[in-house]
């Protein structure tokens, strides 16, 4: 049974078989959308690295953008991190902060993302002596101005870092807590092998405990087991990845019955090798169990494209993605939203609709 749609659009979800998929890159592309896995440290582009080694006088390891990106061949998530944290160190001031979030922005606003919950890794810049300060409000100036001058709301996610320990993540929690306001949650990632969820009980109690929302990376590389870890002791309210809970229905039907968001990356899985291709890439099967997944960027710069070119390689490479699939996964972002009032949540929904039904519109008449 086909359960990729959200029950209170049936009567739309039913008349959408009738678009062909030919339609869909332009509709995919026009749609407003919310990015809800993406890594700031990860838009960090390879021409932004030489210019802010420059800048500040930092020596980098590669001669050239060429060399660098050549670089960006990985073989599973820990390679990836190598060079990531490497390519995080050009990071000094808050005007470097900013430059790389509005630089984000500008991208995403580009691919119409018009809601924005980002991700940032406190403990890669405060463990080389960066201030917390700076990053935040490097990062929080640069949400301000996308709220300004693009209309993209941006919010902010604090990571911690699990191949660290919880003690390290207490202390950043409350090394940030003079810019609470600038951030709208916590979140996990990093090494996901052998760094359960649980080593980080207590560090989301005091989160929780502060009224921050709970997310964590889990089921990416890490087997079900951390996704349940991720739920039942962290209380996380989205699944980052979650790709893996497919290994165990009990899971996938408790995931699709509390509407669990997942926040799948397919360019990412690609890239790191937790999938063989895009064409055998799970978001279909995922969609079809009738969980709430959608399309995330994760580390564009890293993994070869941002958002818009993440949903048109899915389907470019599964033929069986529909219009229906298309429409779930528009819906599902902002459905996962934290920080977005039901008003506009509504109002996002109903541009959706609105798109799928102008394609309708424009169908030849048949009979
Ligand atoms: N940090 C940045 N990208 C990540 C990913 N895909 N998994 C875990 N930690 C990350
Ligand atoms: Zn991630």
């Amino acid at each position: 049974m086909d359960k990729s749609t959200h029950p209170s659009n049936d009567a739309l979800a039913l008349k959408l078989d009738a678009l062909p998929r030919s339609v869909l890159p332009t509709l995919l592309r026009q749609a407003p959308k919310a990015e809800l896995h993406l890594h700031i440290e990860g838009t960090l582009e390879p021409e932004l690295i030489f210019k802010l080694a420059q800048r500040n006088g930092v020596r980098l390891g590669y001669p050239s953008v060429q060399a660098l990106r050549a670089a960006y061949a990985f073989t599973d998530l820990q390679s990836f991190l190598d060079v990531y944290y490497a390519g995080a160190g050009v990071l000094l001031t808050e005007q470097d902060f900013f430059d790389l979030a509005w630089a984000y922005f500008e991208r995403a606003a580009a691919d119409a993302v018009v809601h924005a919950e980002v991700f940032f890794d406190p403990q890669t810049h405060t463990s080389r002596g960066v201030p917390m300060q700076a990053v935040i409000l490097g990062l929080h100036r640069a949400c301000l101005r996308a709220q300004a001058d693009l209309g993209l709301n941006a919010r902010l996610i604090l990571c911690f870092l699990r191949h660290l320990s919880e003690k390290d993540a207490l202390a950043t929690l409350e090394a940030a807590l003079p810019w609470r306001d600038c951030f709208i949650g916590v979140g996990l990632d990093s090494a996901e092998q052998d760094n359960p969820p649980e080593r980080f009980a207590r560090v989301f109690a005091r989160a929780r405990e502060l009224g921050l929302h709970c997310v964590a990376h889990a089921g990416e590389e890490g087997p079900p087991a951390y996704i349940e870890g991720a739920l039942d002791v962290l209380q996380a309210e989205r699944i980052d990845h979650g790709v893996r809970c497919l290994e165990d229905p009990a899971l996938v039907q408790r995931l699709a019955q509390a509407r669990m968001p997942l926040t799948v990356c397919p360019l990412s899985n690609l890239k790191l090798c937790v999938v063989p291709s895009l064409a055998q890439h799970p978001l279909r099967r995922m969609l079809d169990e009738g969980l709430c997944a959608m399309v995330n960027s994760d580390d564009p710069a890293y993994f070869g494209g941002y958002l818009n070119d993440n949903f048109l390689r899915c389907f470019e490479a599964d033929p069986a993605l529909t219009a229906r699939h298309a429409y779930a996964l528009l819906r599902n972002s902002f459905e996962a939203c934290f920080d977005l009032d039901e008003a506009s949540r509504q109002q996002r929904y109903q541009q959706i609709d609105a798109l799928f039904e102008a394609a309708l519109a424009q169908l030849p008449k048949t009979g």
